[in-house]
C-alpha cells in the first residue's frame, strides 16, 4: 500500500477515560493560593464537579456516558491527516501530520471542555452559564453546549475582537446566547472601566473578571472557563489519547509534537498523553515538545515562573505559571486567542523541568499568515489563526529537517478553523 494519507478512529474507539497527568509529574504541582477566602469563594463561581476535578490523584478518569454521547453528536474521533501537500511543497524528508480540531461544529478544539464543563452544571442544577471569551470561539463554544443541554448563556466578549468579528457574533447568537463587549455596563467592574474609556478595548483578563463577577451575584449562574486550570486541560486530553491511537494504527513514534499556546488547553490536551507516556518511561524516543506563542503574548517564552491572577479583576485565587503578569498591556494581534498573560499551571511546571519548550513569532503576523497561505494552498483546509502559529513552527521544523536530511515524524494540532477570520487573511495577506 502507498502512504497512509489519513487516519479515522471508529467511533467505538472514542476514549472512554480521560488522562490526569498529576500523578504523572515528577513532583507536586504548586497549589493555588488561599489568599483572602479566594479559594472558598471559587465555589459561588465555579462548576462544583471541575473543582473537585482540579486535583484528583487517579490518573484514568472516567468520561461521563453524557459526554461521550455529545462527543460523538460533535463529530468526534475527530482524523489525523498526512500533510502530503505541504511535504512535497517543502521538499522536506520529514513525516508531517496534523491533527483536525477544526472541524468542531462552532470551529475548535473549545467544545472538548464546553461540553463536559456545561453537562456538570446542568446536572447540578444551575439554568445559566456565563463566560469570557478572547477570539470568540470558546464562547461560541460554551454557547453551542449551553444551547444543547437547553441553559441560558452570556458571553463577555473582549471589545476589540467583538467589533470586528460580526459573524462569530450572529453565530453565538444563532445558539441563543447574550453576547456582550468587554468591558461592558453589566457588571460593576466593565462599569467602572467604562466610566474611565468608554471605548476601552478590553483585554482576557477583564472579561474575565466580568464574567467571574456574574457568576458570583447569580445564584443560577456558573461558569465554564476555557482554559489554564488543570481540568481544562484533562477534558482535552481526548485529543491526545485519539492521536496516540492515530500515531499506534501509522506505526509511527513522533520526533516532535507541536501546538499553538494561549493559555495551554489545546497544547496540553493535544500532548500531554503523550508526555505522560514518556513520564512513565514507555516511550524510548526523545520527542520534543514545542508551544508556538506570540510575541504579543509570550508567556512561556519571556514570563517569570511565579504565582500571579489569572484574572485582572484579582478575584480568582493566584496559581503558579509562566506570567507576564496580570497587569500587562499586550499589544493586539489577529490572533486574539493566543493573548493571555499566563500559561497553565501543569504547562508552566513542565516547561520549568525542561520537557516543554516554546517559540514566539513576531508580532506582525507576516510569517504566521505566510504559513497559513502555504497550509491552505498545499493542504487545502483553512486554519485559524491561533492555530496557524502552529503551522508555522511545523514548517520551521521540516525545514530544519531538510537542511539537516533528517526523515523527522512531526504531529501538529490544528484547533481550529477559519471561517470566521477571514478578514483577518485579507488584511494581514492583501488578497
Ligand atoms: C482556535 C484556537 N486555538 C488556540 C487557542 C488558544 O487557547 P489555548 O492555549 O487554551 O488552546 C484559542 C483561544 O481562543 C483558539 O480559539
Amino acid at each position: 500500500m502507498g502512504k497512509v494519507i489519513q487516519v479515522s478512529l471508529p467511533v467505538d474507539e472514542l476514549p472512554r477515560y480521560w488522562y490526569n497527568i498529576l500523578p504523572d509529574l515528577p513532583g507536586k504541582l504548586p497549589e493555588p493560593l488561599n489568599e483572602d477566602g479566594r479559594i472558598e469563594r471559587l465555589k459561588d463561581i465555579l462548576v462544583p464537579e471541575c473543582i473537585r476535578q482540579e486535583s484528583l490523584s487517579e490518573r484514568w478518569v472516567r468520561i461521563p456516558e453524557e459526554v461521550r454521547e455529545l462527543y460523538l453528536r460533535a463529530g468526534r474521533p475527530r482524523p489525523l491527516h498526512r500533510a502530503i501537500g505541504l511535504e512535497k511543497m517543502l521538499k522536506t524528508p520529514a513525516r508531517l501530520y496534523y491533527k483536525r480540531e477544526d472541524l468542531s461544529p462552532t470551529g475548535s478544539h473549545k467544545v472538548n471542555t464546553a461540553l463536559a464543563q456545561v453537562y456538570y452544571a446542568a446536572e447540578a442544577g444551575y439554568s445559566r452559564v456565563v463566560t469570557e471569551t478572547g477570539a470568540g470561539q470558546w464562547g461560541t463554544a460554551v454557547a453551542y453546549a449551553a444551547s444543547l443541554m437547553g441553559l441560558r448563556s452570556t458571553i463577555y466578549w473582549v471589545r476589540e475582537a467583538y467589533e470586528w468579528k460580526a459573524e462569530r457574533r450572529i453565530f453565538m447568537r444563532l445558539y441563543g446566547a447574550e453576547v456582550l463587549a468587554s468591558p461592558s455596563g453589566k457588571t460593576e467592574f466593565g462599569r467602572k472601566l467604562l466610566e474611565k474609556d468608554s471605548r476601552h478595548k478590553g483585554t482576557l483578563g477583564i472579561a474575565i473578571s466580568e464574567a467571574a463577577e456574574d457568576a458570583l451575584k447569580n445564584d443560577d449562574t456558573v461558569y465554564p472557563v476555557g482554559s489554564v486550570l488543570n481540568y481544562v486541560l484533562m477534558h482535552q486530553t481526548i485529543i491526545g489519547l485519539e492521536v496516540i491511537r492515530q500515531l499506534e494504527v501509522l506505526d509511527e513514534v513522533p520526533d516532535i509534537m507541536i501546538g499553538c499556546f494561549g493559555g495551554g488547553s489545546n497544547f496540553g490536551g493535544f500532548a500531554l498523553p503523550m508526555i505522560g507516556k514518556v513520564l512513565r518511561g514507555e516511550v524510548d524516543k526523545k520527542i520534543r515538545f514545542l508551544a508556538a506563542q506570540s510575541e504579543a503574548a509570550p508567556n512561556l517564552v519571556k514570563g517569570v515562573y511565579q504565582y500571579d491572577f489569572p484574572d485582572a479583576a484579582q478575584i480568582l485565587p493566584r496559581i503558579k505559571g509562566y506570567t507576564l503578569t496580570h497587569s500587562f498591556d499586550m499589544p493586539s494581534i489577529w490572533a486574539e486567542g493566543l493573548r493571555y498573560h499566563m500559561a497553565s499551571p501543569i504547562i508552566s511546571f513542565l516547561k520549568n523541568i525542561g520537557m516543554v519548550e516554546a517559540v514566539a513569532y513576531s508580532k506582525d503576523e507576516k510569517a504566521i499568515f505566510e504559513a497559513a497561505k502555504m497550509f491552505i494552498e498545499a493542504e487545502g483546509f483553512l486554519p485559524a489563526p491561533e492555530s496557524s502559529y502552529a503551522i508555522r513552527a511545523m514548517i520551521d521544523e521540516a525545514l530544519k529537517a531538510k537542511d539537516a536530511g533528517e526523515e523527522k515524524t512531526i504531529v501538529a494540532n490544528i484547533s481550529g478553523h477559519g471561517f470566521l477570520d477571514l478578514e483577518a487573511y485579507n488584511r494581514v495577506l492583501n488578497l
